[in-house]
């Protein structure tokens, strides 16, 4: 497919609704892990203009900085520690609405004001993080968490 991404306006579910079959189009064909990491980043980041996007990957018990887009980040993450860190120890997608109400947060960025962590998940294990920042509060919800569940389901991990 061309690689320009179409960005659509309208409603976040319709906004996803765009989205996803591009982000699928791009990963088809495509088994390179970072290369697929690097596009659903950008697909995302060009779609949402959020603040900051991207994944950290499970490698030897703990995450580490992956493709992302938005401003430079902490390169690791211990297990349990953070909103990452405890997505991936509960395999949950975690949202929360004021990263200053939740204790541990790991402020990478002061400008961050709400998050949503979504775990990748194969095989029962989690073997990354998609994590999403957004600079104003309150900025995710279940629909939010439904379609990057989606979207992360897609990317082939081997
Ligand atoms: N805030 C995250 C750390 C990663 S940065 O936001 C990119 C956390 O608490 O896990």
């Amino acid at each position: 497919m061309a690689e320009d991404l179409i960005i659509h306006k309208g409603t976040k579910a319709e906004q996803y609704a765009s989205l996803i079959p591009q982000i699928a189009g791009l990963i088809e064909g495509e088994q390179d892990l970072v290369a697929n990491l690097a596009n659903v980043a950008a697909a995302l980041k060009g779609q949402f203009g959020w603040w900051w996007v991207g994944f950290y990957l499970v490698k030897n018990d703990e995450l580490v900085l992956g493709p992302f887009q938005g401003p430079v980040a902490c390169t690791r993450i211990q297990k349990g520690k953070g909103v990452c860190g405890t997505a991936w120890a509960q395999a949950q997608t975690t949202i929360v609405p004021d990263v200053d109400q939740f204790p541990g947060h790991i402020a990478c960025s002061s400008a961050s004001k709400s998050e949503i962590v979504v775990p990748v998940i194969r095989e029962g294990n989690v073997v990354a993080v998609l994590d999403v920042d957004s600079e104003h509060l309150n900025y995710f919800d279940t629909t939010d968490q439904k379609y990057l569940e989606q979207i992360v389901s897609l990317i082939p991990f081997s």
